[in-house]
């Protein structure tokens, strides 16, 4: 046994039918013909942080609405607490939503939007004005109190929906892009301070985006959809270095993809611009793969070829600042181009036109079956190349 299997098994982690936990069991959901969510099981473990994380019209929303409780399961049974709460109504489930549209009462001020709800549940006047303060504490907001939503920014808007859900004491927060309509640096604060408000009050949270980089940022673990379905599940980092498939290896992060042949030498892939080495064993002489590797991964050169096994000759006919980083596009042939990323203190000069050698180690390649589509639609997402079609 591993150190590593030692202490995850000595900090079990708290079960999904505890209280605070989430348990979707056979889930699905159709919607005329086609099924919104499909046979989907999931464990969400009591002060979790989880996302859903898939392109547009994947299921995450109708799974959401589901645990809600505003959209009902044609079959399968959702536990929150470790409860059924098939047929009970939305209001009477420990749960509270966040929507990407702030639906804010526009005559009410901050304050009364946030003490809406214990308003309705007939909160004491002394209670209600405390914890309304507490919820707007929270975000930032107390001092913004008095004003009328049209008063205020978009970014702001949303930190007092988040405050009206917080002020219920729900025992799960399920939240469905909430962040966004906000602009990219707002919501990168935002980001960070979600997680610190989920980690403070040790709430479950369930996050739908379809933002990898959102996703990746905040989760302790995501359930990558597809069609309907978790495609897999697991923490960000295995997500990255680990995808279980070609759609999930290009929905989160980038990748260069070479269709090829598994050789009958051991761990080489026969593609159209030669061999590819891997450290890949378990697959059969003859297969079809595509071999992935990230941008991150591969190394510029000029001049003499570079000393590792996989190396591939081009022209470069782009370079993208990204500020952290610089993004060179080096074309290999009519149709195929490589994506190699360099942090931006290491990036070579390179001029554009200019003969390059792209290299990459053996154990930086993941070879996945050449029998399914890649991932479309992420905005953030990758830019997949691939050779063409052979
Ligand atoms: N009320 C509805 N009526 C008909 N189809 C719907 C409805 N809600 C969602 N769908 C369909 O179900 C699928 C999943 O939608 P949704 O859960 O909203 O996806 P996501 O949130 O991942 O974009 C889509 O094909 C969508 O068009
Ligand atoms: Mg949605």
């Amino acid at each position: 046994m591993t150190m590593e299997s030692e202490t995850r098994t000595a900090a079990a982690p708290p079960q999904a039918d505890a209280v605070g936990g989430v348990v979707l069991d056979r889930v699905s959901k159709r919607y005329g013909g086609q099924a919104a969510v499909d046979d989907l099981s999931l464990e969400i473990r009591p002060g979790e942080f989880l996302s859903l994380l898939g392109p547009s019209g994947c299921g995450k929303t109708t799974t959401l609405r589901m645990i809600a409780g505003f959209e009902h399961p044609d079959a399968g049974d959702i536990r929150i607490s470790g409860r059924s709460v098939i047929g009970q109504a939305p209001y009477r489930r420990d749960v509270n939503t966040v929507f990407q549209a702030y639906a804010l009462f526009p005559h009410m001020t901050v304050a009364q939007n946030v003490a809406y709800g214990l308003h309705e549940r007939r909160v004491a006047r002394v209670e209600l004005r405390a914890r309304v303060a507490e919820a707007l504490a929270m975000v930032q907001m107390r001092r913004f109190a008095d004003r009328k939503p049209s008063q205020l920014s978009g970014g702001q808007q949303q930190r007092v929906a988040l405050a009206r859900a917080l002020v219920n004491r729900p025992a799960v927060l399920l939240l469905d892009e909430p962040l966004a309509a906000l602009d990219r640096k707002l919501r990168e604060e935002m980001q960070l301070e979600l997680k610190l408000i989920q980690a403070k009050l040790g709430l479950t949270f369930v996050f739908v985006t379809h933002d990898q980089a959102e996703a990746l940022s905040m989760s302790d673990r995501i359930a990558v959809m597809r069609d309907g379905r978790i495609e897999q599940l697991d923490d960000a980092t295995t997500i990255y270095r680990a995808p279980v498939s070609a759609y999930v290896a290009s929905f989160v992060g980038q990748q260069n993809f070479f269709s090829g042949v598994v050789s009958a030498v051991g761990g080489e892939v026969q593609t159209s611009y030669g061999p590819i080495s891997t450290v890949s064993t378990g697959l059969s002489v003859g297969q079809r793969v595509r071999a992935a590797v990230r941008p991150e991964f591969v190394e510029l050169a000029t001049g003499s070829p570079p000393g590792d096994t996989n190396r591939v000759e081009g022209r470069l006919i782009g370079v993208s600042h990204l500020g952290e980083a610089q993004q060179y596009l080096v074309q290999l042939g009519p149709e195929l181009s490589v994506i190699a990323r360099v942090a931006t203190p290491l990036a070579p000069k390179l001029q554009i036109g200019e003969s390059v050698w792209c290299s990459w180690r053996a154990e930086s390649v993941q070879l996945f079956p050449d029998d399914e589509p890649i991932a479309t639609g992420s905005l953030s997402a990758p830019t997949t190349t691939a050779i063409p079609a052979q």
